[in-house]
Formats: C-alpha cells, structure tokens, sequence
C-alpha cells in the first residue's frame, strides 16, 4: 500500500503570506477588476506587483483562471501560483467546484515541488458546507498524485509531492469537522488509486487470481476485512455453471472472492457491493475486434472499484457491515470456450441461451448476484463495465444506473451528485423485458436494441428477492477526459453512498 500525502492545516493571516519559506505558495483569488480584500494585501506586500498583473488581466480571479510567477515581488515562497475562485458571493455549483478542485489538485502536481502551501479565500458551493469543500479538494488532491506503481514501464517520472498544507480554513463549519472531513476525501482518493492501479495493471499480470490474492492482501492490512475465495471446484460444486461458462477457454482459473468488513451489529443486514471482474474481455467465440482491444484489460473496473470502496471502509471503520464480491474470468475463445447457442445452468436454477459470448458480464454478474441472497442484504449495488452502448447512451460523464427500486435508485444518484462523481437513470421498465426471451432456455443473454436496459433486464431476473441497482461504468471507468488510464471512478459514489446508511 503506498503511503499517503501528508495534508495538514496551518492557520496564516493573508497579511502573513509574504514571509512564508514557501517551496511553492498557491493563492486562491476571487473574481475582480480592481483591487479587493486579498489582493490588497498581496499588491502591498509585493509594492504593486499584483495590480500591475490585474491591469494586464493576466490575473483575473475567473474561475480556473492560472497564473505562475517564478518569484514575487516581496514574498519569500520560492514560486507562486494564482488560481481564479470566481466572483466572491455567487456560489458555485457542485460540477463548477469539481472542475476547480481537479484544477488545483493539477497545479499541486506540475509544481514539481515537495511541500506546497494553499491559501484559499472561502469558497461557497451551493447546499454544502466548508467540509464538504475540502473533502473534495483532499479528495483530489489524493487521487492526483496517482502514478501507476507496477515495475512495467523502467523510466517513470515520479512525483515530488509530499505535503500539502491549507493555510486558511474559512467558512461556516468548526475546524475539527473541516479535518476530519479532509482525512476522509484523501481516503477515498487513496482508494481510487487503489482501483486505479488494479485497473491499468496489464492483464497478463491482472489475472483473476491476481484479485484473489489483492483481497486476501487486504484482509491481513485491515482485522475488520475477512476474505474468502472459491476456485472452480467450489463454484462448481454450489453450480454456478453460468459464471463459470466464461472461463471456460481460458487457461486462467475463475474466482469467486468475498470480502466481508464488519464494522455494524451482528444482527444489523450487509449492504453489498458486487464487481464484473473480467480481467480481459476479447468477447470469447465471438470475437471482438482488434482496434483498442487493449481496453478490454480496463473490464475488472467494477471489481477494482470494489477494492478501492473496501480500502477505504477498511480505514474509515464505519459502524456497518459491508460485503464486497468479485466475480472474476478471463473470456477467452479456444477449442474449449463456450460458443453461441450453448444453453447453461445458473446457480438461481435459470438456464440461459449464451447467444453471444461476448455479452460475458451479464453471465459472471448473475450467479454473483443469486449467490448474495444468503446475506439477506439491506441493499445490493453491482458495478460493472457492462455495455458499449451506455457510452454511447451517456459518454463518460455520467455512469448508468438501473434499479429495481426508485428509493435506492434516489439515494445512489444523490451519492453521485454530493460526491461529484454522477450516475443518471434509465428505465427498466417491464415492457423490455420480452426482449431477451429465448427459443431454448429461460433467458437469452441479449435481444434488443436497447443495450444498456436489456442487460440490466437480464440481471433484474436474478436480484427479485432484494433492493438492487446496477451501474454500467463502461463509460466512466477509464477513458475520456482523463484518456487511456483508470479513473478510479465509482469510488467516490459507492462510499458516499454506503458512509449514508450509517
Ligand atoms: N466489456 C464489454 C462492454 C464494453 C464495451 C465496455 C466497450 C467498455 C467499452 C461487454 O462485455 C460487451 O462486450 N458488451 C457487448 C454486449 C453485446 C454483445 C450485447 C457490447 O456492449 O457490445
Ligand atoms: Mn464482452
Ligand atoms: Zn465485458
């Protein structure tokens, strides 16, 4: 486990800025044409320096608005960024902030420096409070800093960065909340990276064994995690042929893994967490094709969130009980890979048509989602890299969600706004349920034009007896803004959203 950035908080008066042995001093700075309360401060002490820039308009104080001085005028810190807050009193909006924040985590990186001191003016973000403002800077500022750790790549620049001190914590909310608020965003960035960094490992190495052992790792770091994992024998045994029909050509041995925090009463119902965990997805006998295939490492993204929502229950130690399940294959085309018309058994006792071996996810999900029903759980979320057409449905901005109950639904989006990490609902209504009836067996494995809605159908056959959402992050997992790499997301949704069921 690598170890984390040192943030900490340093109340300085704006007027004590310019004597501070800064490596590199960051100054938040509202929205003006002249002068205002801060830059006041700083234009004195740096004997006109700042109006001069203000006159320029080379700082501005709009929001995201940069500027980088390799020194100022008057002040010791060794360099100095501007970043823009926006006009002082209008507040913000959550995804206004979110962009802001990322940009400030940005500059504390490509600074270079070691010790980075923040200084910003108080922000107000609409409905939420200073905690809530650096739970996410903390948050950010965390999940930054990721760099993937794995021996592949020799060369590798590494990131100085060590501490990151807040020098002013202005707003309504006591210091000691803002702290403790600050120690619990850098744990979810933690464990992001954590997510992040089992995401981008290549899949030779990512195997599901490999998933195996990273959950039996985190049951030594954390007493309150038991794990347990079921090979192919064992899984055979309880019959769950469905997910086991996806590994069936490969030389990769299928796993089962469960990892059960127990933070909460005895008595008190788990919620659940379960991930696709295929580790590489070529689509088996029906093969997909070769452009970008190398993505198809990035489909374990829903069970390498589920480590990363378990790290960091692990360490904030919520009164709850938990329950994170992988359900873990290579699909793989052989001479022994399942083809398309093959008829399995799954554990529910169903059987499915597999017309299409590359609709997988569906196939591993099912039997991982009949299998929790002994846990009687509270609530049941799956997670998983699911379909194309979610991204093209709603791109990379926001993950799909599917429910078979509107209050979970409700409170699973909400986790994602609070958390600036969105889902956004579709239909599972009956009416596209027909779509995946099948000639040969009780359920077909696709059907209709609606892809996104009829795997979440498929599912919805499985997960009767209990509250269940499911969230397609084929769009969100990797990719887009953030490029060919992991983006830890949706850690951020699923631990604010099991932190409020406290
Ligand atoms: N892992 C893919 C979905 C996927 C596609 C994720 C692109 C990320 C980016 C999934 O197993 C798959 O292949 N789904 C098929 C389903 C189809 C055969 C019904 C798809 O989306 O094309
Ligand atoms: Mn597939
Ligand atoms: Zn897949």
């Amino acid at each position: 486990m690598k170890k984390l950035i040192s943030i900490t908080t340093n109340e300085k008066k704006i007027n004590s800025l310019q004597s501070l042995n800064s490596d590199c001093l960051v100054i938040g700075i509202n929205e003006d044409k002249k002068l205002n309360d801060v830059t006041k401060v700083l234009n004195t002490a740096s004997s006109g320096s700042i109006k001069k820039l203000i006159d320029r308009q080379e700082l501005t104080g709009e929001l995201k608005n940069q500027l980088y001085l390799p020194e100022l005028n008057g002040f010791k810190a060794n360099k100095v960024y501007f970043i823009g807050l926006g006009k002082k009193n209008k507040e913000l909006k959550e995804d206004e902030f979110s962009t802001l924040s990322t940009a400030l985590s940005k500059i504390s990186i490509s600074a270079n420096s070691r010790n980075i001191d923040i200084f910003l003016p108080e922000i107000k973000v609409k409905s939420k409070n200073a905690s809530w403002v650096y739970k996410i800077l903390a948050r950010d500022i965390e999940s930054g800093c990721y760099q993937y750790f794995f021996d592949g790549k020799k060369k590798q620049p590494k990131y100085k960065l060590k501490k990151v001190n807040f020098l002013n914590l202005e707003g309504k909310d006591s210091k000691t909340k803002i702290i403790s608020s600050i120690k619990i965003g850098q744990i979810v960035g933690a464990g992001m990276n954590t997510s992040k960094n089992l995401a981008n490992t290549p899949a030779n190495i990512c195997t599901p064994s490999h998933l195996a052992n990273q959950a039996k790792l985190l049951a030594k770091t954390y007493p309150s995690i038991k794990t347990k994992v079921l090979g192919e024998k064992e899984m055979k045994k309880l019959g769950m042929d469905c997910l086991l029909s996806v590994g069936n050509g490969s030389a990769q041995e299928s796993k089962f893994i469960i990892m059960q925090y127990s933070g909460g009463e005895k008595k008190s119902k788990p919620h659940v967490i379960v991930g696709k965990g295929i580790t590489f997805d070529t689509g088996g006998i029906s093969i997909k094709p070769s452009p970008n295939m190398d993505e198809m490492k990035y489909d374990m993204s829903g069970s390498a969130s589920v480590f990363g929502t378990m790290r960091a229950i692990g360490e904030i130690k919520p009164k709850l009980n938990i329950i994170g399940i992988v359900a873990s294959a290579e699909n793989m085309p052989s001479s022994t890979a399942t083809k398309p018309g093959d008829v399995v058994n799954t554990l529910s006792g169903q059987t499915v048509e597999i017309l299409n071996t590359d609709a997988e996810g569906r196939l591993v999900l099912c039997d991982a989602l009949t299998y929790v029903e002994r846990y009687k759980p509270a609530s049941v979320i799956d997670i998983a890299t699911l379909t194309g057409a979610c991204v093209v449905a709603l791109g990379h901005q926001a993950t799909g969600l599917l429910s078979n109950d509107q209050g979970l639904a409700d409170k699973i989006m909400e986790s994602g706004f609070s958390s600036c990490d969105k889902a956004w609902q579709l239909p599972l209504w009956d009416e596209y349920q027909s779509d995946i009836s099948s000639k040969y067996a009780d359920i077909a494995n696709i059907g209709g034009r609606a892809g996104t809605i009829t795997a979440a159908c498929f599912l919805s056959r499985f997960t009767k007896s209990y509250k269940w959402a499911h969230l397609d992050i084929a769009g969100t997992a990797y990719g887009g803004r953030v490029g060919k790499t992991s983006s830890g997301r949706p850690v951020p949704l699923l631990t604010e959203y099991l932190l409020s069921r406290k």
